[in-house]
């Protein structure tokens, strides 16, 4: 089979794909490594009798509609490549408002003192793209504004999400995005951040920290801030906040993303919570998110259009000033941000 004959196969598989056209060059370009330009002007290439095996099985099962980033293992997030297994959520572009809010915060926060050291928690971390991208991205802010110039970005991450295999995932990103990892001592790494070392799911080891020329990340299983010790100056978090009956619906089209991640309505011990608002967990998340941060420090949370409002009363009622929804680029309320 040529790549040619491949594109007219698959795209005539693909009739329930949104893009199959896409979706063809997309696992044709993992399968064979050529890039777009390649795969374009060597439409004779006939492939090898493993990649078409490969090519006709990654045809099958998107039929399924198993998403293409599960099935490359790839995913673009902030100019990033990040690795993704169907144990995390898909990390979509809508969240990249929350990238780009929380840069403005840190930015505002090395104005405000430059030689302070910033500790951010990524709650819900999932793949880790949320930290991961503010961490790449805030490399450059430190030279991007003159009063910053001789700043360090130096920020110490706390990545958290109850889920250990979501957490393979992003200790794996932080590895390939950020180079070359120097894990550091258990002692070490526990008295830099003051980070509860037994009992419970938090339990520490050295890969749970490592340091990334300046920052440091540390990764915790914990039930929100069950096993989190510290405050912050800054949370970021994009938690589960879809319906119940609307995750289950969603879920039908074959797209295997964790229902963990999606469902919003659950208690802390991970039973229904009894709404179906998108808001069961984000109930116990915001004035949990209150009693750990710092005072002035920035809680911003990515939200559906439909709760963005509710989940703003919610900030007020446990205290926050400053309550602000922000719009992401198709127009919807995405994020709620709050300062203690
Ligand atoms: C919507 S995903 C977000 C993943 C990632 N931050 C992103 O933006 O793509 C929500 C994440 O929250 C995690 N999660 C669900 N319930 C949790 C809980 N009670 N405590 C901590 N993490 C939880 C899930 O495992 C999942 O990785």
């Amino acid at each position: 089979m040529t790549i040619q004959q491949a594109k007219i196969y698959g795209k005539n598989e693909l009739t329930s794909s949104p893009s199959p056209e896409l979706d063809v060059a997309v696992l044709l370009q993992h399968i064979t490594g050529f890039d777009k330009t390649h795969l374009l002007l060597n439409r004779d290439y006939e492939l090898t009798s493993e990649q078409e095996g490969d090519f006709q099985s990654a045809i099958e099962r998107r039929k399924t509609g198993f998403p293409i980033a599960y099935i490359t293992g790839h995913k673009e997030f902030f100019g990033l490549d990040f690795y993704v297994t169907p144990d995390v959520l898909i990390p979509k572009p809508d969240t990249e408002l929350l990238v780009e809010l929380a840069l403005d915060a840190l930015e505002d926060k090395f104005r405000a003192k430059p030689d302070m050291i910033p500790t951010v928690c990524d709650m819900c971390t999932g793949s880790g793209c949320v930290a991961l991208s503010i961490a790449k991205a805030s490399e450059k802010l430190a030279g991007s504004n003159e009063q910053l110039e001789n700043q360090r970005a130096e920020i110490k991450f706390t990545l958290v999400d109850i889920s250990e295999k979501a957490l393979v995932v992003a200790r794996k990103n932080a590895e390939r995005l950020l180079g070359t990892s120097e894990t550091m001592s258990r002692k070490g790494s526990d008295e830099r951040n003051n980070v509860q070392s037994s009992g419970g799911r938090a339990k520490q080891s050295p890969e749970n920290t490592f340091r990334f020329p300046l920052s440091t990340f540390h990764f915790i299983r914990s039930n929100l801030f069950e096993n989190v010790l510290p405050t912050f100056d800054l949370i970021v978090t994009n938690p589960p906040y879809v319906p119940h009956s609307e995750s289950v619906e969603l879920l039908k089209d074959g797209r295997s993303e964790p229902l963990l991640a999606l469902d919003g309505d659950v208690d802390l011990d991970g039973k229904p919570s009894g709404s179906d608002d998108g808001l069961g967990l984000i109930r116990h998340l915001v004035p949990q998110c209150w009693e750990h941060l710092n005072r002035n420090g920035v809680l911003i949370m990515e939200t559906g259009e439909y709760n963005a409002e509710e989940t703003a009363e919610l900030f007020k009622q446990a205290g926050f000033r400053n309550v602000r929804i922000e719009y992401d680029m198709n127009e919807m309320m995405r994020d709620v941000v709050g300062v203690k």
